[in-house]
């Protein structure tokens, strides 16, 4: 952190997401401020704090005059103010344009590869490039310098690179995609695929979790457009522009907010073991996601029955409890997959529930991080089986939870967490024999295993933590832009 204050100092800041890193909402004559839980936050505040940055970001809460002044602007944090949210307000066609539509029926699916067919509205393209356009004209006129240092977060801005480039050339533009990236043929079928990538080829540097996002984008973009692609340094040139596309793997911090902690009962095991009627002595399993498809929140259920069935003496001695944050609801696609998981759930309770508790515990309802805490300290066992997933951070907070070396993580190695933990025991959630066979070795493994890999993971986690990933791309960009005041070259 100290390295990076020195790096940033004067430095002229932008960072764009499309959630903002607080929430104004009037409460009839009150002003309510809401910080909601986000990993982002967490890395890019420092960031934001050390150089009086600026955050722009889709207004989600209140568009009070009291709030926001006349340009949209508001400090924070608010009880001691340190740097600017600037707002975007978009109307309801535009949301739901940009961000439903394009952003995660089409996007979405399409980089995840969970066999969901993306949807491709050329209506919704259109507020995607508007919305994007209109994110471009707040950072450039929120920009103090002409050559600002500008941090584009994830999918919802593909065409944000080129269009700040193309007002502010000398900016240093840093884009991270928080999703994977798929291989070109699964790319080809967006309609507006080479708009994306030299969308995104506006950027100085373009991040990704993993070093196979990397190989795959830079496969797609060498397959797409009329690119120089060199692939010993990983650097793309394109219209007269050098992005250099690079792996950044995100992570939590480290140590874990010493809050989490205060406002953690002691004994988490025994807590909510009774919070849930379960007897002391019952083995805990522990999911926790967005009730997203990618999650394969199916095929974990799939997996606990199977478990059942070829380990019956685990019937009634094991609880997994699945807390499932509702997300996207309006989306079709995530109605329905609610009420698969919600139907399967029950189909599974009904066949083992006669002998003691029932197997699957499914709470579909936010969880502050507390609760979220005791419920990872409390467990035998911690399920990660996503189809497919950027990093996956639920596997690192369980890890970074557990002080006490115990529990297990099983964890799908279709994350990028994987890549990172190899001492989880990895998995294909599709396939469940092979999944119940590693729930079976987590619920019999001796403790000393427990904490030998457990002391691994956690080693990792601490070293790179989320301050790390913030301030390797910062350090990128401090030496792109030291080399570009050499060669007079823009950054
Ligand atoms: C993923 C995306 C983020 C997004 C988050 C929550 O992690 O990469 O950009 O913010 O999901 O989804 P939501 O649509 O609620 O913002």
């Amino acid at each position: 952190r100290t390295i990076l204050h020195g790096e940033l100092r004067g430095e002229d800041v932008i960072v764009v997401s499309n959630r903002e890193p607080y929430i104004h909402q009037r409460r009839g004559e009150r002003i309510e401020v809401h910080r909601p839980a986000s990993g982002l936050v967490t890395a890019l505040e420092p960031i934001m704090r050390a150089c009086s940055g600026t955050w722009v970001a889709h207004g989600s809460g209140s568009a009070d005059a009291e709030v926001v002044d006349k340009n949209d602007r508001v400090a924070v944090p608010p009880e001691n103010p340190a740097y600017h949210i600037r707002r975007v307000w978009l109307t309801p066609e535009e949301e739901a344009g940009y961000y439903y539509g394009f952003s995660n029926e089409g996007l979405w699916p399409l980089c995840h590869i969970a066999h969901v067919r993306p949807i491709f509205r050329s209506s919704d393209w259109t507020q995607y490039v508007a919305v994007n356009r209109k994110f471009a004209k707040a950072v450039v006129s929120e920009a103090k310098t002409k050559n600002p240092i500008v941090l584009v977060q994830d999918y919802h801005f593909a065409l944000l690179p080129k269009m700040i480039h193309d007002e502010l050339p000398d900016a240093t533009i840093i884009s991270f995609w928080h999703i994977p990236w798929p291989n070109p043929e699964s790319f080809a079928i967006c309609p507006w695929r080479e708009e994306i990538l030299a969308g995104m080829l506006g950027s100085s540097i373009m991040g990704f979790h993993t070093q196979s996002h990397c190989n795959n984008f830079v496969d797609t973009v060498d397959r797409f457009l009329e690119a120089r692609v060199d692939r010993e340094s990983f650097n793309v040139s394109f219209g007269g522009k050098l992005t250099a596309v690079r792996r950044y793997p995100i992570s939590i911090a480290w140590p874990p907010d010493p809050e989490l902690l205060q406002k953690t009962v002691p004994d988490c095991r025994s807590h909510i073991r009774q919070l849930n009627d379960l007897p002391p002595e019952h083995k805990l399993g522990i999911g926790v996601d967005r009730l997203d498809y990618t999650k394969g929140i199916l095929e974990r259920f799939r997996a606990i029955e199977r478990l059942l069935e070829l380990n019956p003496n685990w019937i009634g001695h094991f609880t997994f409890v699945q807390i499932a944050a509702p997300t996207r609801t309006g989306i079709d696609e995530y109605q329905h997959h609610e009420a698969q998981v919600r139907a399967l759930a029950a189909r599974i309770n009904a066949r083992f529930r006669s002998r003691g508790p029932a197997p699957i515990l499914l709470k579909i309802e936010q969880h502050a991080p507390p609760q979220v805490y005791e419920y990872f300290r409390a467990a035998d066992l911690c399920f990660v089986s996503s189809l497919h997933d950027g990093m996956n951070l639920v596997a690192k907070e369980f890890v970074a939870a557990r002080d006490d070396e115990r529990g297990v993580l099983v964890l799908s190695e279709f994350t990028g967490a994987a890549r990172e933990l190899p001492e989880a025991l990895t998995v294909n959630p599709y396939d469940a024999d092979q999944c119940a066979a590693a729930l079976h070795l987590a619920l019999s493994m001796p403790e000393a295993e427990q904490r030998d890999r457990m002391r691994l993971m956690r080693g990792l986690v601490a070293e790179f933590n989320v301050f790390r990933w913030a301030g390797r791309m910062l350090l990128d960009a401090a030496t792109k832009r030291r080399r570009s005041r050499v060669t007079d070259q823009p950054g």
